[in-house]
């Protein structure tokens, strides 16, 4: 079953953020939600986290089902190492070796042992985004999970992320059409929900 939002309104205060907002998210697929800055990006990914109240409307098709998130701001514990912080949402099930093998797939090879607090912003991105993939869920969102990589660093952790989750239920909000492309992700922009309530939605 897809992910249907349903006539979706929400404001904070004056801003309307939603109005009358309609979109079926396709499952098993990636899928990335574009749209200028303040648009509602993250309120819509934190109404599928349930971590945001909508006024009116509903989310079908999350019944029971697990999401992770990279969040647009890491929440990593900063005074944790980095393989604690992956070990504890991946509630200890996952081998050390395994672990290890995976931090060096991303190129954190060596830093898996020391905290967060000292790891650099492109780092922490990455620790998140192990920390997402290497967890048990049905759906995964991410919020600008590639912000602060190089180029050539971000190719080579796109193809992890795609490697990582296939056949699952992905949704990145990215400011990127490149990074839509090398995802071979749908592609939703939130730019036209403002005047028309509706969206576009592409396949790749
Ligand atoms: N907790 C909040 N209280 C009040 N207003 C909020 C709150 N969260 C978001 N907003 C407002 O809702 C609108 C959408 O914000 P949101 O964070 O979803 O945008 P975004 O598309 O993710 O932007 P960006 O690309 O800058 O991350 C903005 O006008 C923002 O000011
Ligand atoms: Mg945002």
């Amino acid at each position: 079953m897809s992910i249907v939002l349903k006539n979706i309104s929400k404001s904070y205060g004056s801003i309307q953020v939603f109005n009358d907002f309609n979109l079926e998210i396709t499952k098993n697929q990636i899928t990335c939600i574009l749209g200028a800055s303040g648009v509602g990006k993250t309120t819509l990914l934190n109404i599928l986290l349930g971590l945001v109240e909508v006024d009116s409307g509903q989310v079908l098709g999350l019944e029971g089902k697990k999401i992770v998130a990279v969040f647009q701001e890491d929440r990593l514990v900063e005074s944790l190492s980095s393989i604690k912080n992956v070990q504890l949402a991946c509630n200890n099930k996952v081998t050390r070796t395994k672990l290890i093998d995976e931090f060096n797939k991303v190129g954190l090879g060596g830093f898996e042992d020391r905290p967060v607090s000292e790891l650099s912003g492109g780092m922490k991105r990455r620790v998140a985004i192990l920390r997402a993939v290497l967890s048990e869920s049905d759906v995964i969102v991410m919020d600008e999970p590639f912000k602060g990589l190089d180029v050539e660093l971000k190719s080579k952790i796109i193809e992890y992320v795609k490697d990582k989750t296939r056949n699952k239920t992905v949704i990145i909000v990215t400011h990127s059409l490149a990074e839509v492309k090398e995802l071979e992700a749908n592609k939703v922009d939130l730019t036209f929900t403002k005047n028309n309530h509706s969206v576009i939605m592409n396949e790749y």
